[in-house]
């Protein structure tokens, strides 16, 4: 038997808990954040269910931590400081020369009293004792603190096995001035998730371009961009020698075959529209070569609209990869791969 937290995007817990329910039964739930952060009890061990959820699509599920561990909270200390020592001796024997990240969550109801930053060093602290190195990014171990009503729910794992490095999979990207639009950030979480690196790639489509976000970034990496849209583009970028603008809507577009190596498409329409388009844009880009793709869920019936669009895009796209990015709202991002 274990016990697991999970975290989607708020308001799609029900999705990412029937995804949940198709790998795992029985299954029984609590929830921790209404709608976005809950608990999970299987049957199976640790490794198991590890092992089953990596083979599994998970769209909405877009974290995973198990409970190794629960601490009582006492309220009035940091936590009950004998507790949190049997914690990191717990441990001590698997951390040592390791590179460990702690991530901390609060419920919206827990009875701790100290802050985050207090537990963090804290257990920090504990860390170099035990001769490990606290570190933020790329750590061999996370350890995972949910604070919720009278416990501490703790967990330890790889990020592989938790699905992100950053706490509760809430990444976060820093906002530059003069930036173009916020949609930026879906890109670079795409680029990061799905294990890109746009500066690979000579020439891209950006199909519904405006304001300019996607654009901007893939400007910034270097490539020749063609934006299609009939909005107007940011005067930031308007001007840009890599830029062409093609004023239009792309059902009009006509472009000359395999002369791209990337397509993006985030046009917040109606996903049947959409995959007609992006199907006709298809043999622009060269065999073998991405797209990124967002697809808007509509009315509540996501899960239908997105096998949907999957089928259809699957004539001319090899389907790489689904996920509701943390910086997607009601939608999801798709990570395609063009057929040869
Ligand atoms: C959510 S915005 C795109 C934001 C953009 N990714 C960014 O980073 O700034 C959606 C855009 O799609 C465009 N769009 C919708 N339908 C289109 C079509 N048929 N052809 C071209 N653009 C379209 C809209 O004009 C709108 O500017």
């Amino acid at each position: 038997m274990s016990k697991w937290i999970a975290t989607s995007n708020q308001g799609f817990s029900p999705y990412g808990m029937e995804e949940l329910r198709k790998i795992f039964s029985p299954i029984s739930f609590k929830q921790l954040i209404p709608g976005e952060v809950y608990q999970f009890e299987v049957p199976q061990e640790n490794d198991q269910v590890i092992a089953m959820l990596s083979e599994a699509e998970k769209i909405f599920i877009r974290h995973v931590q198990p409970i190794d561990r629960m601490i009582d909270i006492t309220g009035d200390a940091v936590v009950d400081g004998q507790a949190l020592a049997d914690m990191v001796s717990y441990i001590e024997s698997s951390v040592a020369g390791k590179r460990v990240a702690v991530h901390i969550r609060f419920s919206h109801s827990h009875d701790l009293t100290a802050s985050k930053l207090e537990l963090k060093q804290a257990i920090e602290e504990a860390l170099l004792q035990a001769e490990a190195e606290p570190v933020k990014q790329e750590p061999d171990l996370i350890i995972a603190l949910f604070a919720h009503e009278q416990e501490m729910l703790i967990g330890f794992g790889t990020v592989e096995e938790m699905g992100s490095d950053w706490p509760g999979g809430a990444i976060r990207f820093q906002r530059e001035e003069g930036q173009v639009s916020r949609a930026k950030f879906k890109l670079l979480e795409a680029e990061k998730v799905f294990g890109l690196d746009y500066s690979n790639y000579s020439a891209a489509i950006d199909v519904g371009a405006a304001p300019g976000g996607w654009t901007s970034l893939l400007l910034e990496r270097g490539l020749k961009v063609t934006a299609i849209d009939p909005a107007a583009l940011d005067e930031r970028i308007v001007y840009h020698p890599k830029l062409t603008h093609l004023r239009m809507n792309a059902s009009n577009v006509k472009l000359p075959k395999g002369s791209f190596d990337l397509l993006v498409c985030d046009m917040s329409w109606s996903p049947n529209e959409m995959s007609k388009l992006v199907l006709s844009l298809a043999p622009a880009i060269k065999p073998y070569s991405y797209a990124i793709i967002t697809v808007k869920l509509m009315h509540k019936k996501g899960l239908q609209s997105i096998k949907d669009v999957k089928q259809r895009l699957s004539s001319s796209f090899t389907i790489l990869g689904a996920k509701q990015l943390f910086h997607n709202r009601e939608e999801i991002t798709l990570f395609l791969q063009k057929k040869g």
